[in-house]
């Protein structure tokens, strides 16, 4: 039978009632302390209500050296299940599913927002973050490990359907696999397996954790977009290797901060044959392992993104920008396939933080205010 956007599907243990999942956006909606406002759980509610199948919570902070921008979600404590468990019951309330995911900034942050001097693998400085970081120890690395584990118990106690680890984007797990970022001449540098390992540990906690029949995906890297970076070849192995693990989803996005054009969140998406920019990484970890394989990067059209299922790129395709214009995109579809995204990829919701209390599209409110 041929397949849909609109079909059930499962990650792992958690059946989804589509194929449309709204990628991890970094919100800027939570007190300093990383506690949701009501202003997230509506959010996450209405886009919920508007159709989105599986929800990805913005990066959600798993250890205090790991913050990066303001209002970001914090998993950091115990203390949290409860007002974590306010976005599961919003969600959970519209019928939706919520995914935590678990992050680390490592390199990717600075001094001024964690009070010392960032962490990384190596003593390699990040482009956009001035300051070489501190090597981590091996000590280190343990605290951090358990963190990730830590808080993705947290997550299941507070309600959520599953966590994803982010592994892409230039972050700490990403700063492991890179061989641009990772030098260390430890049993964490040097060879692919090497390189793998810290995520492994990381894979490994969580499960332990969480148990064997929750859902645990990750953003993976297809490639760092830059010269010496990590390659697909590498990202296929990582993937190949994650799946004999137990993950049971692999997101592909790609690029660093500093990779140019190939940034992980694109301008100008202003036609067709721009979309879905990381469709040649997914098609061929989708062609290298069997669980659901998830594509992020510039969807703005369902014919699009229709196509590439039928090409089996993905079974799922995630989506980010698009959903802060119209978080009912997906109930509008199902109305009218032939309508596009009107995100313009201008990349102003970038920049809200939480004085403006967190992200909005800009030229949307801008209209709106001008109409009124
Ligand atoms: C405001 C904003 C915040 C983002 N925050 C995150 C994040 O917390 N975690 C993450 O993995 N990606 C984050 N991204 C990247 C998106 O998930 C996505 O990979 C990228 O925007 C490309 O998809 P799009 O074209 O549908 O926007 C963010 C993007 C934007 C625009």
């Amino acid at each position: 039978m041929e397949k849909t956007l609109f079909d059930p599907v499962h990650i792992g243990s958690m059946e989804l009632c589509n194929r449309f999942v709204r990628s991890a956006t970094w919100e800027g909606m939570c007190d300093e302390h990383g506690r949701p406002t009501e202003r997230l759980a509506r959010l996450y509610r209405e886009m919920a209500e508007g159709g989105v199948g599986l929800i990805i919570t913005g990066y959600t902070v798993v250890h205090p050296r790991g913050r990066q921008m303001t209002g970001a979600i914090g998993a950091c404590s115990d203390k949290q299940i409860p007002v974590l468990s306010t976005l599961t019951e919003a969600v959970h309330g519209a019928g939706g599913k919520l995914m935590a995911q678990l992050f680390h900034a490592g390199a990717q942050t600075s001094a001024r927002t964690i009070g010392e001097s960032p962490v990384g693998p190596s003593e390699v400085e990040s482009p956009f973050y001035s300051g070489v970081p501190r090597s981590m120890t091996m000590g280190e690395i343990d605290e951090v490990v358990t963190s990730f584990g830590q808080s993705a118990r947290r997550a299941r106690e507070a309600g959520f359907d599953g966590v994803q680890l982010h592994g892409a984007h230039g972050y700490l797990i990403n700063q492991f696999l890179s061989p641009l970022t990772n030098v260390r001449i430890d049993k964490y540098g040097g060879s692919l397996n090497n390189r793998f390992r810290f995520l492994e540990e990381v894979y490994r906690s969580v499960r332990e954790q969480v148990g064997p029949d929750f859902p645990v995906a990750i953003k993976l890297t297809g490639s760092d977009n830059l010269v010496g970076g990590l390659q697909i070849e590498d990202a296929v192995f990582f993937a190949k290797t994650l799946e004999s693990l137990g993950i049971d989803a692999i997101e592909v996005s790609a690029g660093t901060s500093g990779s140019g054009e190939g940034v992980p969140v694109r301008k100008m998406i202003n036609s067709q044959d721009r979309e879905g920019y990381n469709a040649g990484l997914a098609r061929r970890i989708s062609e290298e392992v069997s669980v659901p394989v998830m594509l992020v990067g510039g969807l703005r059209s369902f014919s699009v993104i229709n196509k590439l299922l039928g090409e089996n790129v993905a079974d799922l395709f995630s989506l980010s920008r698009p959903f802060i214009r119209e978080p009912d995109l997906v109930n509008i579809w199902r109305e009218d396939p032939g309508h596009r995204s009107t995100c313009t990829s201008c990349n102003l919701c970038f920049r809200p933080g939480m004085r403006e209390g967190g992200i909005y599209c800009v030229p949307e409110k801008r209209k709106r205010q001008k109409e009124e």
